[in-house]
């Protein structure tokens, strides 16, 4: 993606991927601050223990507690989190989330505890302005991660950890699975043995699993009658807020989808 987006704006620049083990994370970051280094994406377990070895993070990555993004800007490192505004901006283009949902109300259901359901709860809650369930199978994750959003000073929406049998389906419009089920198994669901009648009839269910394509919580969805997209819009829009903070080349989210479908962009999705 990032290959066709220096070739879209024109710059000259490459985009590699690293293997970095855990204990030379910091010497890695380090090695960010050379001239002529503009940032790095950061995967897992890296997103969360990166923040002690940052200059600074935006608002964004300090609420949510994790960075995909670290820009470098003189010598210093900016930790960002592209992930929860990407997703945001991939559910609007869907039409889900946008200012007049809020004012009709609804919920929003949020399927897993890990780093991207961190991103899903901001975004729920700060951005969407809305109450958030949220369901893992270890439900005491998904209760800490409820937790750490109830703070006396963030009013407005609520974040609660449930069980399926204790969300209010009917109030649900958006449901986004952040948790990894159905990644590379498209047998496999987070949501067994649920009747997506349940959800209104204009609710979205947002998988962020993007391999395979159609999960097997969309087709379940789908066949139901409920809309359901995978997460390949919010890969691409988080890449794009990624190089536009890197290179200040705001590169239409075309580009980035494009590569995605390309024969080598396939390739790496496997
Ligand atoms: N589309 C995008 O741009 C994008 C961006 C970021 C992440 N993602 C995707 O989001 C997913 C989660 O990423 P992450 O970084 O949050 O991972 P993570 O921190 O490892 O969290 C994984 C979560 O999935 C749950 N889980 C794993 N296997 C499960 C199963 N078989 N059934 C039910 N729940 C299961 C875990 O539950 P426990 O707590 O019980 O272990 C945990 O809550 C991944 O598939 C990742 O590829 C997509």
């Amino acid at each position: 993606m990032h290959t066709a987006a220096f070739r879209a704006a024109g710059l000259h620049g490459t985009y590699e991927a690293r293997r970095v083990p855990a204990a030379e994370l910091p010497a890695a970051l380090a090695g960010l601050r050379q001239p002529g280094v503009l940032g790095a994406n950061l995967s897992l377990p890296h997103k969360e223990a990166a923040l002690p070895w940052l200059d600074e993070l935006t608002p964004a990555a300090r609420a949510i507690g994790a960075v995909n993004t670290v820009i470098h800007r003189q010598g210093r490192l900016t930790g960002e989190n592209t992930d929860a505004q990407g997703l945001f901006e991939a559910l609007l283009e869907l039409g889900a989330g946008g200012t007049g949902d809020r004012n009709t109300g609804g919920a929003v259901a949020v399927l897993g505890a890990g780093g991207a359901a961190r991103a899903a709860v901001y975004v729920a809650v700060t951005l969407l302005e809305r109450d958030v369930y949220i369901l893992n199978r270890t439900r005491a994750r998904a209760q800490e991660l409820a937790e750490s959003w109830a703070a006396p000073d963030r009013p407005g929406p609520r974040a609660l950890a449930a069980d399926p049998g204790e969300v209010p389906w009917e109030q649900i419009r958006l449901l986004v699975n952040a948790s990894s089920a159905g990644l590379d198994a498209p047998g496999q669901t987070p949501l067994p043995d649920f009747g997506f009648t349940r959800l209104p009839a204009g609710a979205l269910v947002y998988d962020m699993v993007y391999k395979p394509a159609e999960t097997r919580l969309m087709r379940e969805a789908r066949a139901a009658g409920r809309r359901a997209e995978n997460g390949l819009g919010m890969l691409a829009h988080q890449a794009r807020l990624a190089f536009r903070a890197w290179t200040g080349a705001d590169v239409p989210v075309g580009v980035f989808l494009d590569a995605l479908s390309s024969p080598a962009g396939r390739e790496q999705q496997g």
